[in-house]
């Protein structure tokens, strides 16, 4: 099958020299585009800026802006047609309005920054990039972990949501480890004990083809 992965953090230009940001390292993503590839599909992984290097055959497009996701993916949907889509990545949601051309000076005690939305690259699979395959999401979340993860489910159309409790150091962002809740549209959650991001991955992406293909059939 073509699987599309999207990973890694963004990040927002605030001016030349910096930039609004998370803390994001991709492994997950990068966990699950090596499970994908080693068996057998054909990966498609779209990644904001990380320290990791490219894995073996998997077609690799790195990006910065939660804007430059929102149209590589638009552009891979379109152009490769992927059955599967899974977003790993923590794109910001907010981004700084206005980006100065100078880097801002410290003129004054405080300063206030205007936010704005992002794109929601998740969220316009559907609506906007037309995309008819199986959907997963990722959430992120301090607290209420399967009340918002199944609000995530229902609003961005997914097929599963893959909830995450990151007000835990020891798993979530940039740990070696990981612990989810599967929350599929069915209804049905499942646990998943933490365990490495890389035999997670493998867990996750045997849960999505065996429902995936349930789904079609
Ligand atoms: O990269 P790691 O260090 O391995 O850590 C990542 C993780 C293990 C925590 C990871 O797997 C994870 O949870 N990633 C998603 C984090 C996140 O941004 O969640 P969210 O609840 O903010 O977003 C929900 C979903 O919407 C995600 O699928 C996200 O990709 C998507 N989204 C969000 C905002 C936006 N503008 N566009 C999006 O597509």
């Amino acid at each position: 099958l073509k699987i599309l992965i999207t990973t890694g953090p963004t990040r927002e230009a605030l001016d030349p020299v910096r930039y609004l940001s998370n803390r994001s390292s991709g492994k997950m993503g990068f966990a699950l585009a090596k499970a994908a590839q080693a068996a057998g599909h054909q990966v498609i992984l779209v990644t904001g800026p990380v320290c990791l290097t490219q894995p073996e055959g998997v077609s690799l497009h790195r990006v910065v802006s939660a804007q430059e996701m929102w149209e590589k993916v638009q552009a891979l949907t379109l152009a490769e047609s992927p059955e599967i889509a899974i977003h790993a990545a923590a794109v910001a949601d907010y981004r700084p309005k206005a980006v100065q051309d100078q880097k801002i000076k410290k003129h004054s005690e405080s300063l206030t920054l205007e936010l704005e939305r992002t794109p929601d690259v998740l969220g316009s699979m559907r609506s906007i990039f037309g995309f008819k395959g199986y959907l997963v999401g990722f959430a992120a979340e301090t607290e209420n972990l399967i009340a918002y993860a199944q609000g995530k489910l229902e609003r961005k159309d997914c097929n599963l949501i893959v909830a995450n409790d990151v007000s835990r150091s020891e798993i979530g962002f940039d740990s070696d480890e990981n612990e989810v809740v599967l929350c599929f549209r069915s209804g049905k959650v499942e646990h998943l004990p933490k365990q490495t991001k890389e035999t997670l991955a493998q867990e996750i992406l045997h849960r999505i083809l065996v429902e995936s293909a349930s789904s079609q059939a």
